[in-house]
């Protein structure tokens, strides 16, 4: 559940919240998988409709998503990139979440959509020319959103957007060691002069800077 708002208006905005793809199926997915070690957590169907949305409105080309797993968010964002003509760039670094991601992204029709890098986050940003990307899309281990924001500013055009997940563990007082790395994140992206940030509450909470 979302943890953020009431459960009814939870329940209002997810009745709202229709996967756009038959593969999006929520059990395929579901949230018996989830634990708190930061492996299997998905995004929330609302942050995926969101982030759709902001795929389209932006006419992004090209999106880059840190944190693979199973690849439920990659179709959320293969969905809106397939209409755009856009690409994503997908890395995860677990071969046996690669393997089931490479399939999912498959059975969803998204395999000349989505590219799923088999490779470390931070040897898989380096092999990238600066400001390549429209939007980047950080949802790996949280521990590594401070140490990767330095390549993801460089990686990021002017005017492109960088978004981070569960950015208000902290204020909900929930994964306790999580939400001091994610509100460590926070008050980095908000002190860095390249960048204009502001924090939505959707889900556990997004960040969303754009390059100035
Ligand atoms: C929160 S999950 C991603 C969930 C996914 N975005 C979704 O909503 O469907 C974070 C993922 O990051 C991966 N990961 C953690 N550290 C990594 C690293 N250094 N390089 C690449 N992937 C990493 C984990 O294996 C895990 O699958």
């Amino acid at each position: 559940m979302n943890l953020i708002i009431s459960r009814t208006v939870d329940e209002y905005i997810k009745s709202f919240t229709r996967p756009d793809s038959g593969t999006l199926e929520l059990e395929r997915f579901s949230s018996q998988d989830l634990t708190i070690s930061d492996v299997r957590s998905y995004i929330e169907p609302e942050t995926g409709k969101f982030i759709n949305l902001l795929i389209h409105v932006t006419r992004a080309q090209r999106v880059l998503e840190i944190g693979t797993c199973t690849g439920y968010s990659a179709i959320w964002f293969g969905e809106a990139l397939k209409k755009t003509g856009g690409r994503l760039y997908t890395v995860e670094h677990d071969i046996q979440l690669v393997n089931e991601a490479v399939v999912n992204i498959r059975e969803a029709g998204l395999e000349d959509t989505v590219e799923i890098i088999h490779e470390d986050a931070f040897k898989a940003l380096a092999g990238f020319e600066d400001g390549f990307f429209d939007i980047i899309f950080q949802d790996v281990k949280k521990a590594l959103y401070v140490s990767l924001h330095g390549e993801c500013v460089r990686l990021i055009k002017p005017g492109g957007l960088i978004i981070a997940d569960d950015t208000l563990f902290k204020p909900l007082n929930v994964y306790y060691k999580f939400g001091e790395q994610t509100d460590a994140y926070n008050r980095l992206v908000f002190a860095d002069k390249r960048l204009y940030s502001a924090i939505v509450p959707i889900g556990e909470g997004l960040t969303l800077s754009v390059k100035l």
